[in-house]
């Protein structure tokens, strides 16, 4: 009996494991969320109360990670490669690049998923639980495509990697969506979500981030056409974004020292800038994608 339940939890555990292992871990993903609520603008403020799944109280931070919840369910399987872009670059040579012709397949992926509900979102002739759901693919995938190795193909973005992480084996992918930020919340935000994001708001607002924020929502028009011979997704902005993300696989995401512990090296204290700049991106890129979408204009400072 007890051999049974353990065993039961051992599989359960490795499967959580497992699961987490394939996007921001729900942390980063409420992070975005809740960066975006302080954000918006009146017109998408009200149509996020009016259509956000009830449960959620009108707060796109815990609706964030409904995509995650949902993917391995028989009825949303079709959804999984939609939360990253597998970049067939060479991030070791030095070679970063994003491409939709050649890297989003006709399955779909990140890119062509934000296209779709970007389009759904403000259909009126969908049900409001269709709105819904666009909302929250929306709210996820803004977050997803900010996380380089959501944007990259090499050892199945980073996943296939064995690393060794706080003293534990992990893998690469892992330690980015999930090992990292819930160290750096332990040691600075008293293990809250809420805090963090505060924090990376104040920041934003009148802090170190305010000066390159306008940068971060250069694109932000969401009916802007990548370019006429693309034929898998119609739009500009995403494809910058995932863009901006996989550039850090050349610049930073593949260096670190082999065997060491990425936790206890100055690998985790480079990372954890370009993870709060990237939630960061994450949360104000939603606001403003929203806001443009219900009140015509992203309503935030822009160069
Ligand atoms: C768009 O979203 C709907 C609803 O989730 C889905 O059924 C459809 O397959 C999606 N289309 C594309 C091209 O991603
Ligand atoms: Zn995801």
């Amino acid at each position: 009996m007890c051999l049974t339940i353990s065993l039961l939890a051992s599989i359960l555990s490795s499967m959580t494991l497992r699961f987490e292992a394939l996007a921001w871990g729900d942390d980063g993903h409420e992070v975005v969320g809740y960066i975006a609520q302080a954000f918006l603008t009146s017109g998408a403020a009200s149509f996020v109360s009016e259509y956000l799944d009830s449960s959620y109280d009108g707060q796109l931070g815990p609706a964030a990670t409904w995509a995650d919840s949902v993917k391995y369910e028989k009825a949303y399987e079709w959804s999984q490669p939609y939360h990253f872009v597998d970049a067939m670059d060479s991030p070791l040579s030095g070679s970063c690049s994003v491409e939709e012709t050649r890297d989003c397949d006709s399955e779909g992926c990140i890119l062509t998923a934000i296209a779709n509900y970007t389009t759904r979102v403000t259909d009126t002739s969908l049900s409001k639980t269709q709105r819904d759901e666009a909302l929250k693919f929306l709210t996820h995938f803004l977050g997803d495509v900010t996380q380089p190795l959501h944007c990259e193909n090499y050892e199945v973005g980073g996943n296939d990697i064995s690393v060794t992480f706080n003293g534990a084996s992990d893998n690469l992918h892992s330690v980015w969506d999930t090992g990292m930020i819930e160290l750096n919340l332990k040691a600075n935000y008293d293990d809250s979500v809420a805090d963090y994001a505060d924090a990376l708001v104040q920041r934003i607002q009148s802090g170190d981030l305010q000066s390159q924020a306008s940068g971060w929502i250069a694109c932000v028009n969401p009916t802007e056409k990548l370019d006429s011979r693309a034929t898998i997704s119609p739009l500009e902005c995403p494809i910058e974004w995932a863009r901006d993300a996989n550039a850090y696989d050349c610049s930073y995401v593949f260096q670190y020292t082999k065997g060491s512990d990425l936790a206890t090296t100055s690998y985790y204290t480079g990372a954890i800038p370009i993870i709060d700049v990237q939630l960061a991106k994450g949360g104000y890129r939603l606001a403003a994608w929203l806001n443009t979408l219900f009140d015509g204009s992203s309503g935030l400072p822009s160069k």
